[in-house]
């Protein structure tokens, strides 16, 4: 029998009482005077006038509670045929170097640090010991272009960056220090120091009075037995800063805090996730996202689980049964990754016949998030696995999950295509767009009512304004979550599509609009247009519309590639943009916005309703046309 319901009913009797408990499993320096202050904030903020801090939550206590031998991080290289373990007691003397490392460098409370690396543990021990400072990292994926680097940087203003010489992707290897240094390059802020970790299998130069060698700083604050103590924050204090997708090319930074985050995570990890400290827990995404951030950093350590920081994919490192490996040698008992390195591997080995090769006795459940979850995947998932598939659904800006499906409660029945039920803490309801509730069962925006939970973001970092306006003015009083979906008579909840132009690639979220302003630039283009296609394997992949300038008359192939390259070097490979076409005129409105809604679902070879406001009718034609010749859909209906 699921405590679901009873759980979630005593959150809506007492919410505050139900955190208020909830905090009693992390350590405080000093205690909230108040753990929630409505007064405080745009929303509130929790566990208001509490002192804390994350970096021992995460290490020192586990370490003083006499856990100092129970294994804490492994990392998994397939690229680099590479397996470390570290136990707490060694994740702490790493953490702590590090942290004496960015001390001596001018890092103190409150500086931000950028972090630009690959998976490895560095990495994590990187945030962790920001943490420990009291110091505010800002993780950026390493997937990222050196512009959308200096973005970020000149939006953070770090005082230093951590970063490696290069990331390893399946056949190639990518140098990221020139990447770096072309970022510092452009941006207007520049920080005083960076932290380098130099990798076998591609070392770098470092600029003298700049660039500190990782290894060497580190092993010499070891060596002098130089460790760090905790610095005490406000639990209200950022803890970090992750960039996401907005609308337009600048990205929103949403800031997450320290006390409600750590109460929230630690929440998860026993009720959501159905895991207890000791045991090994596998979130395969990247640090770059807040997946990573929850789940292959925080979650796990502050429950005194161990995290396994994986360097590789579901497949081609270097096969389909890279996951059940993983699994079988670090004896994983829940994994969390995206639905489309599912579909990845289903594509490789659609029997599920390397799984056979594989001791997976310890395995219970597999989570899937960051992105919709299609049947056929989770069908295929739970028959090969035998085991639950459990979907769930969330944001950057909230940490943790919106709704799912809590397994340390007991699971409640799955619904094929819904991502679980509301958690405790979110009050999700479906609006029109005039903000009236609409019945069970009909399509709407998703809003959640305020105040958030612990670990929903406060504000976004150097923009106030733009936290309000973007997702607390449409609808006064609830979050707006860009979501569209329905909650059906059962209190499921179905995520269908952003109502933004935001895509979702590979579990990657991405802004159309940042892509556009790239294409846009191109000397040769008037006007552009990029939709999410559907794609069988990421879920969706960019498609680019483009009109060229007057008189120009550029080989389409030609203009094309010079667009696709231009996107890759200006956003980053992680863009998946492949595809750009050239039609005669965009569709629009009479008041002249681009109907992308209409020119996606033509893409998708769907059907669409003729939008009353269009100007000209005639262009959605022309454009099915250039599609259809372009072999990109099927045919003219
Ligand atoms: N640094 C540099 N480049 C990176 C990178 C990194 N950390 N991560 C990805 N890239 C590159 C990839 O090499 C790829 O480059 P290419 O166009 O030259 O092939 C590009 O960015 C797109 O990456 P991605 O969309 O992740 O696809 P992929 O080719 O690496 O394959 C799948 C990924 C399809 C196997 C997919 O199943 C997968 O695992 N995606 C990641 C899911 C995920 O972690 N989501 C996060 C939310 S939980
Ligand atoms: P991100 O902030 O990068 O985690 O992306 C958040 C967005 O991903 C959400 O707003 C949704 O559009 C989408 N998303 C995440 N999880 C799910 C899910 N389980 N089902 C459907 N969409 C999801």
């Amino acid at each position: 029998m699921s405590k679901y319901l009873a759980t979630y009913s005593a959150w809506q009797s007492d919410p505050v009482g139900f955190w208020e408990d909830a905090g009693k499993q992390i350590d405080w320096v000093t205690p909230a005077t108040s753990t929630f202050n409505p007064d405080s904030g745009v929303y509130g903020r929790w566990f208001d006038g509490a002192t804390c801090n994350t970096c021992y939550n995460c290490i020192d206590r586990h370490v003083e509670a006499g856990h100092g031998d129970r294994l804490a991080v492994v990392y998994d290289s397939p690229v680099t045929g590479q397996v470390q373990r570290f136990n707490y007691g060694e994740l702490k003397d790493q953490v702590s170097a590090l942290a004496s490392v960015l001390r001596g460098l001018g890092v103190e409370k409150g500086d931000r640090v950028v972090i630009y690396m690959p998976m490895v543990p560095q990495a994590i021990f990187a945030m962790l010991a920001c943490a420990r400072l009291g110091a505010v990292h800002s993780v950026v994926f390493g997937g990222f272009a050196p512009q959308e680097l200096a973005t970020r940087i000149d939006d953070a203003t770090p005082k230093a960056i951590v970063s490696a010489s290069c990331g390893i992707e399946p056949g190639r290897t990518i140098a990221y220090k020139p990447l770096l240094d072309e970022a510092i390059d452009l941006s207007t802020h520049k920080p005083e120091a960076c932290v380098i970790l130099q990798r076998e299998t591609l070392t770098c130069d470092l600029i003298t009075g700049r660039d500190h060698d990782y290894a060497v700083a580190v092993d010499a604050a070891l060596a002098a037995g130089e460790g760090t103590e905790c610095v005490p924050v406000a639990a209200t204090d950022p803890l970090y800063i992750l960039y996401t997708s907005g609308t337009t090319g600048q990205p929103k930074g949403v800031v997450r805090d320290n006390g409600g985050h750590m109460v929230a995570l630690k929440w998860t990890m026993e009720n959501h996730y159905g895991v207890k400290p000791g045991e090994v827990f596998w979130a395969a995404s990247d640090v770059g996202w807040v997946v990573g951030h929850s789940y292959i950093c925080y979650g796990p350590l502050l429950h005194g689980a161990a995290t396994v920081v994986y360097e590789g994919k579901p497949i081609g490192t270097p096969d389909a049964g890279a996951f059940w490996r993983v699994i079988q040698d670090h004896k994983v008992v829940a994994m969390f990754t995206a639905p489309t390195a599912f579909r990845a591997i289903k594509k490789a080995d659609p029997k599920g016949a390397l799984i056979a090769d594989y001791d997976l006795s310890c395995f219970r459940t597999l989570f899937l998030a960051g992105e919709r979850s299609d049947p056929a995947t989770i069908e295929w998932a739970q028959a090969k696995l035998d085991r639950p598939v459990i979907d769930h659904w969330w944001q950057t800006e909230t940490g943790w999950a919106m709704s799912g499906n809590p397994v340390g409660l007991g699971a409640f029945p799955i619904k094929l295509g819904s991502p679980g039920k509301p958690m405790p803490g979110y009050d999700i309801q479906v609006l029109d767009d005039e903000g009236h509730e609409v019945p069970a069962g009909t399509l709407g925006n998703i809003v959640c009512k305020l105040p958030l939970p612990p670990s929903g973001f406060p504000t976004l970092w150097n923009a106030p304004e733009r936290f309000i306006s973007s997702y607390m003015a449409e609808y006064p009083g609830y979050y707006a979550t860009s979501d569209a979906g329905i909650i059906d008579e059962d209190g499921y909840v179905f995520i269908m599509a952003r109502t933004d132009d935001i895509i979702n690639v590979a579990g990657h979220r991405l802004s159309t609009g940042a892509m556009e302003e790239v294409i846009g630039a191109h000397p040769d283009i008037a006007e552009c247009a990029v939709v999410g296609k559907a794609d069988p394997l990421k879920g969706q992949m960019p498609l680019g519309l483009y009109v060229t300038n007057d008189g120009t008359n550029r080989d389409e192939a030609e203009l094309e590639a010079e667009l696709v390259k231009l996107v890759r070097a200006k956003i980053g490979a992680v863009a998946s943009f492949k595809c750009a076409v050239e039609v005669k005129r965009l569709p629009k409105t009479r008041s002249g916005k681009v109907l992308r809604g209409t020119v996606q679902k033509i893409a998708d070879d769907e059907a669409f309703k003729m939008p009353a406001a269009i100007d000209d009718p005639a262009i959605l034609t022309e454009i099915k046309a250039v599609l259809v010749a372009r072999n990109l859909i099927g045919h003219i209906a």
